[in-house]
């Protein structure tokens, strides 16, 4: 290895660990050592930037902590996260988006019908539809797991020293045995990303904005079929064509409609909803 140059050294370095060829594990780690040595000889990387990025990185470790995760954060303004989230999509199932954050694993059951804003300022809507295999099959029992943020952008979960609760606007809800699910809740405006760390500087020094499109993020679960993550925005509102994280799809906009009055009554709801949307699940079997 005493005559190792800027060539040999990456099947050096690969060489030197000894996992199993054909493993999972050696695939990556190898693939990844090829790419990152391609990129430094490719842009000729200086000792000043390699430092730069490693102090980045650093910056990235010391802000975080078990409730903020810079490196996820990095991810997601790359578009990394966006990009597993479209590879592992299924084929005939709903298109995965971003996780986020603010996910909390034990939200609370919340009655068909019942109303997720528990009352909350804003505009109300009635946000309704079915969960169905790639076949068309209803999916009953399916349980949609929901969060976001409220009227003015805020997740309860961040304003917890002003005395707010950290499972509102979040709740796990139940399909009949039409696949149906239905409840109530208040529309969420846009909100930024985190950008007082590093990874606003990079957007900073990207010239981009942190800002995300409203949406509602769904975790949607059913028996022997795949789990999908994925969000749902609104037709006609903000950053839909710039969101700072990459997370918006064509089939993940919904269209916020009137209400009829009869809405109320068919879905024995808790709250008068002002508007409503429609938005369907569908769920590829699992494997
Ligand atoms: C969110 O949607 O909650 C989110 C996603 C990425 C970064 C920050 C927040
Ligand atoms: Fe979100």
């Amino acid at each position: 290895m005493r005559d190792v140059n800027q060539y040999t050294v990456t099947e050096a370095v690969k060489a030197s660990f000894k996992a199993p060829e054909g493993t999972r594990f050696k695939f990556l780690l190898d693939t990844f050592i090829e790419h990152l040595h391609d990129y430094t000889r490719e842009v000729n990387l200086t000792q000043d930037e390699w430092i730069g990025i490693l102090n980045f990185l650093y910056d990235c470790g010391k802000i975080s902590t078990p409730e903020r995760h810079e490196f996820i954060l990095l991810s997601d303004v790359l578009g990394f996260s966006a990009l597993v989230d479209m590879i592992n999509t299924r084929g005939g199932a709903t298109e995965g988006s971003n996780l986020g954050p603010f996910y909390l694993d034990d939200a609370p059951e919340l009655r068909l019908g019942g109303d997720l804003g528990r009352g909350r300022e804003g505009v109300c809507v009635l946000v309704h539809g079915k969960v169905r295999d790639t076949l068309g099959n209803p999916l009953p029992g399916a349980v949609v797991d929901t969060w976001q943020a409220d009227s003015s952008g805020t997740y309860p979960i961040q304003e917890q020293e002003r005395g707010q609760d950290k499972y509102d606007l979040r709740g796990k809800l139940t399909a009949d045995e039409s696949g149906a699910y239905y409840y109530t809740t208040v529309l969420p405006k846009p909100y930024t990303v985190p950008y007082d760390g590093p990874v606003g500087r990079l957007l900073r020094a990207g010239e981009r904005h942190a800002w995300r499109a409203a949406h509602v993020h769904f975790i949607v679960r059913a028996a022997r079929m795949r789990a999908i993550t994925t969000e749902v925005f609104f037709e006609n509102t903000e950053y839909l064509d710039n969101d700072a994280v990459f997370g918006v799809r064509k089939s993940l906009i919904a269209k916020v409609e009137p209400v009829r009055k009869s809405d109320v009554f068919d879905y024995d709801l808790e709250r008068r909803p002002d508007a409503k949307f429609v938005f369907d699940f569908v769920l590829a079997p699992e494997g």
